[in-house]
């Protein structure tokens, strides 16, 4: 029996294979240190699981309106307030099952077939995948780490200057190089988006996991931004809730309603009783909650920042957000004769370490390593990654 061409036209998330790959070998006993995962290593705090429990024993348990309940979207606008600055009405909220649908969604919103997509590399790994399914075209600008992995400006006024841009994908703080986009930078985007009438779809994820002096910019915020901008957010970070698949976004009505209209032909309605958690997490100041995952993705960033440049061949540049290393290791390549993707593959068989390739985020020659890790698993884990790079003029891998 035959099937679309379409599953073969797009790759497996990388970052999944490695940490499934990963509990594979875990399963047979092996010691592995997980520095892969893309989600917070906290439980979801006490009061939002409550309130998951309220929502089932209080019968949140049938449907909703497509765009979720009116009391879930008037949670999101007064998060957006009190969290980002940002006023929106409940009416322009739609409340989707976590953040990738509501990016796909609005792809399938935004685009025509052939349609081209701006994304900046390193990007996150779903999103030249997200595109395509849309039947957009991903058009990869890449960054420099040199200039903290952010456009130029002249680099941004040549890609818009050479192709007809629908849309533009955002993601400050990045995920994988915790670059954030400072304000004139983001002003630069918005002047050349109102020009060409290009859309930014603005994944705002990591807006609350933030270090140092680092504030978030919105491009909503930007003069004239607003009524370009879709704002795309989720529970999974900044609540721990990667389970619970519940996101939102926030964008002129119009388009709203358009994706809460392909909603209710796709998934109907996002999980009603995550909608009653959410109601709760989006709904009040959490920020007390949120201060003890802070203070230990603070504390295992500094750890990195004053341990990884010391492995020689590693040049790193501090995440401004988020919670990733997004380490440059070529010379190492360069003395095995390895890419990334061999370099990880190496470490999972040779070290138990996980760590994702570069390429995946359309970036080799670097690795990422996710510090939603414990402080034991991570020195642990530079000091094999140390021990193990030194052999590489010759010798035996370290053991434990
Ligand atoms: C940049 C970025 N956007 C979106 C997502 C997906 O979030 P959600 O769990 O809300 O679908 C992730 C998850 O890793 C991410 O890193």
């Amino acid at each position: 029996m035959r099937i679309s061409n379409l599953p073969g036209q797009i790759s497996e998330s990388k970052t999944l294979a490695i940490t499934a790959l990963a509990a594979r070998m875990r399963a047979e006993g092996r010691e592995v240190i997980s520095l892969s995962a893309g989600e917070p290593d906290f439980a979801t705090p006490a009061v939002i699981r409550q309130a998951g429990i309220r929502a089932i024993e209080e019968g949140w348990t049938r449907y909703t309106p497509a765009a979720g309940k009116p009391e879930v979207r008037q949670a999101a606008a007064e998060s957006l307030q009190r969290d980002f600055g940002l006023q929106y009405k409940a009416e322009e909220i739609c409340i989707t099952a976590g953040t990738k649908p509501a990016i796909y969604q609005s792809l399938l919103v935004l685009l025509n077939p052939g349609d081209k997509v701006l994304i900046f590399a390193p990007y996150w790994v779903s999103y030249p995948d997200l595109v395509h399914m849309a039947s957009g075209v991903p058009v990869i600008q890449k960054t420099e780490e040199k200039n903290g992995f952010l456009p130029t400006k002249e680099e941004l006024e040549k890609v818009f200057a050479e192709h007809d841009l629908r849309c533009v994908i955002l993601n400050s703080p990045c995920n994988p190089t915790g670059a954030a986009w400072p304000p004139e930078l983001l002003e630069t985007l918005v002047q050349l988006c109102l020009a060409k009438e290009t859309w930014i779809l603005s994944d705002e994820i990591y807006g609350q996991i933030l270090y140092g002096n680092t504030l978030h910019v919105s491009p909503a915020e930007i003069r004239g931004g607003r009524k370009l901008t879709v704002v795309l957010n989720g529970l999974s970070k900044a609540y721990s809730m990667t389970g619970w698949r519940l996101g939102y976004l926030a964008a002129p009505k119009e388009v709203t309603q358009a994706v809460a209209k392909i909603q209710s032909q796709m998934i109907g309605n996002p999980c009603t009783i995550s909608q009653g958690a959410a109601l709760e997490a989006l709904g009040k100041d959490h920020s007390k909650e949120r201060g003890e995952m802070l203070a230990a993705f603070q504390e295992r960033r500094r750890f990195l920042l004053d341990r990884l440049p010391s492995i020689e061949g590693f040049s790193l540049r501090a995440p401004a957000g988020a919670f990733y290393m997004f380490p440059g290791i070529q010379p190492l390549l360069d003395r095995k004769g390895w890419d990334d993707e061999g370099f990880c593959m190496e470490a999972l068989e040779e070290l138990g370490v996980a760590l994702v390739p570069g390429s995946a985020f359309g970036f080799p020659g670097h690795i990422r390593l996710s510090f939603a890790a414990s402080m034991e698993d991570l020195k642990m884990a530079v000091d094999l990654l140390q021990a193990w790079t030194r052999t590489f003029g010759g010798g035996g891998t370290p053991k434990r």
